[in-house]
């Protein structure tokens, strides 16, 4: 259990390291563009110092968004005859904060023998925690106030608001995968979250495990 929790934190941090060290290598420029002209986000907004020139485009960010499956986990389900569908209605807005999390076996959690997911793998529970899928529409109570340099800190330093001192995102947030995005791609993702439907809905604060070693 401890060495699965480690595991996850570890690789975060390796990813944060290499992410820090490849930050100034030649071919890391910020001066990336892309996308077709009238399809393009500028990230270039106050405090957005760190990726002023990069710019995504919509129609790349959708197409990642779809084969990724970000909406696996941040699109709740709706249950029809044919099995569970994605809830388009409640497009990419994260675990829904209206629905309570019921009971599951936190023994099985805790013990690191077993992830359990929610049924429609929008919150999930292990060793360290119960984690809950984010709100990733332009709402405020999604991204709706980040800037593009939040966005890029999330994705690329698996940083929970994309804030420096933040803690690390947790699992089963691919982060270390994700990390492995170009910067022009998490442009273009970022871009495309902007144009999709604006969903209110306040996803509760992940439930933390005291670390591994901790009283
Ligand atoms: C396997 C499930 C899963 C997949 C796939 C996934 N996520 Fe996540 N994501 C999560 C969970 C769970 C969290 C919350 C983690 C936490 O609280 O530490 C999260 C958190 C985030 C956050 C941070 C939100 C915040 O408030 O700090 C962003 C941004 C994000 N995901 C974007 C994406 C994008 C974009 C994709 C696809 C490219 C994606 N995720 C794919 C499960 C997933």
């Amino acid at each position: 259990m401890r060495s699965f929790y480690f595991a996850a934190a570890m690789g975060l941090a390796v990813v944060y390291v290499s992410c820090q060290t490849d930050a100034g290598k030649p071919g890391n420029a910020d001066t990336v563009k892309s996308g077709a002209a009238g399809n393009t986000v500028d990230s270039g907004k106050p405090g957005d110092a760190a990726t002023p020139s990069i710019s995504g485009s919509v129609e790349r960010g959708h197409y990642l968004v779809d084969v990724i499956g970000c909406g696996d986990c941040h699109t709740p389900k709706k249950m029809t005859a044919a099995g569970p569908v994605p809830d388009m209605s409640r497009y990419l807005s994260g675990y829904n904060a209206g629905v309570p999390l019921g009971k599951y076996d936190t023994g099985l959690a805790n013990g690191g023998s077993w992830v359990l997911f929610k049924g429609d793998l929008t919150a999930a529970a292990g060793p360290w925690g119960v984690t809950f899928s984010a709100n990733l529409t332009p709402d405020g109570t999604g991204l709706g106030g980040w800037t593009a340099d939040n966005f890029r800190r999330a994705i690329k330093e698996g940083k929970y608001k994309g804030l420096a001192d933040a803690r690390p995102l947790l699992p089963p947030m691919p982060s270390d995968n994700l990390a492995k995005l170009s910067d022009e791609d998490v442009m273009s993702i970022y871009a495309y979250l902007k144009t999709i439907k604006p969903v209110r809905n306040l996803v509760p604060a992940a439930i933390l495990n005291p670390p591994p070693g901790g009283h």
